[in-house]
């Protein structure tokens, strides 16, 4: 029995905290007054842009990365019947877009120290899938935490099965890997501006492309699939704007200019922001070296550090992970799980048939996996109290 502690009489370290002041306060109050709310000209600015800092010739804004996933794999051609392979250990969104096509996702086991698909297994996925006489649509690699995977030895694969590259990059925005932002090396790439995301808009996301009928078929799809541009139908009288055509049946799936305000202005404190990220990181790199029950994340040059994803390794102690996390709770730290693999959730298990061994390293992660809380708004105390959290809970049940 682990003994029950007292909640902590300490402010709680919250798992993120959000970094927002003055200037996006006069952003979104300067939208609020100009009588035009929804997608218009900030929205266009901020695509500009983020386009322009991350080098890709199209950003798309739109009103989740979840949205982004979704219409790159339709503006690829992906439907009913396609497979599409990606890894398990992810977010429901990477997953959940392949359904709404009606396509398949065939999952690849991860590496064991990145976290991200691992390109040997993806080979061998391939080469199955090829013998059963099937073609991948797309591959989606996701850059688990903010570290990039290793888009190299995925190239390489990629070279004897050509099959485009979706980039889930919602964790990895700014990150670079041979001098390219994460999310520009694919052929499309998604940003998250979530609430917890290295950058935010509350909700909203960006697609980025240098395929010119992606974009074209993205900026359709977006917005119920009408043919062009209408948003300023309203404001232009005269200019026929209310006058337009419905070439598929398209989604809602475009950013509001007061969220695009609060993008414009997180964008240009992205570089700050993740100093602040990158410096939480190496202190608990520091701080928690050593420490034999635990396994840290790598690292790396570059990494967007979205998330400190540690392993526990539960031989070590008498306490499960979900005791651990239940502990450091007791202790007011806000920890939490990313992720369980898509492959032990209900709907994938039964639909695919899949059994919690078909993808061990995910298994074994999902398992293990804590994330310590980490964003640009965590203080140094916060730092400290997590650091010393960890250590006292594995001194106390180590085995
Ligand atoms: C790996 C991954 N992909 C996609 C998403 C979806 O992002 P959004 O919430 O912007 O739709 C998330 C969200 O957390 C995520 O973690």
């Amino acid at each position: 029995m682990v003994p029950v502690m007292k909640p902590s009489a300490l402010p709680y370290v919250p798992f993120s905290r959000p970094v927002l002041g003055p200037e996006e306060e006069e952003a979104v109050l300067a939208v609020m007054r100009s009588g035009w709310l929804t997608t218009g000209e900030e929205t266009a600015r901020f695509e500009a842009e983020f386009a322009k800092v991350v080098g890709a010739r199209h950003a798309l804004a739109l009103n989740s990365a979840t949205a982004g996933l979704h219409l790159a794999l339709e503006a690829l051609g992906v439907d009913t019947g396609s497979v599409v392979l990606t890894t398990p250990f992810t977010f429901a969104a990477t997953a959940e877009v392949v359904r709404y096509l009606g396509a398949d996702p065939v999952f690849v086991d991860i590496d064991r120290e990145t976290l991200c698909i691992d390109p040997r297994a993806l080979a061998v996925t391939l080469e199955r899938l090829q013998a059963e006489g099937r073609r991948a649509a797309a591959v989606i690699p996701v850059h688990i935490a903010g570290m990039v995977c290793d888009m190299d030895g995925l190239a390489q694969v990629l070279s004897d099965f050509p099959v485009p590259l979706v980039e889930d990059a919602a964790h990895a925005f700014p990150v670079r890997y041979g001098g390219r932002y994460a999310g520009t090396l694919g052929d499309v790439g998604v940003y998250s501006f979530y609430a917890t995301k290295t950058i935010t808009t509350g909700e909203g996301g960006m697609l980025v492309t240098d395929r010119e009928e992606v974009a074209q078929r993205v900026r359709v799809m977006r917005l119920h699939g009408i043919d062009r541009d209408v948003w300023n139908r309203y404001t232009r009288p005269g200019s026929q704007g209310w006058k337009y055509d419905i070439v598929a049946p398209g989604y809602k799936y475009n950013l509001t200019d007061l969220a695009s305000a609060i993008g414009r202005v997180q964008l240009r404190r992205a570089g700050e922001f993740l100093q602040r990220r990158t410096a939480v990181a190496e202190r608990y790199l520091e701080g928690l070296r050593g420490l034999e029950f635990l396994s840290l994340p790598r690292r790396t040059v570059d990494h967007a550090w979205h998330l400190f994803i540690l392993r526990l390794r539960e031989e070590q102690l008498r306490i499960t992970r979900d005791q651990f996390i239940e502990e450091l709770h007791q202790r007011g730290i806000g920890a939490s799980v990313h992720f369980i693999s898509l492959h032990l959730m209900t709907y994938y298990r039964e639909r695919y048939g899949l059994s919690p061994g078909d993808f061990p390293v995910a298994l074994e992660c999902s398992r293990s996996c804590i994330s310590l809380p980490l964003s640009a708004g965590l203080g140094d105390g916060e730092v400290e109290r997590v650091i010393a959290a960890v250590t006292e809970i594995g001194a106390r049940h180590r085995r």
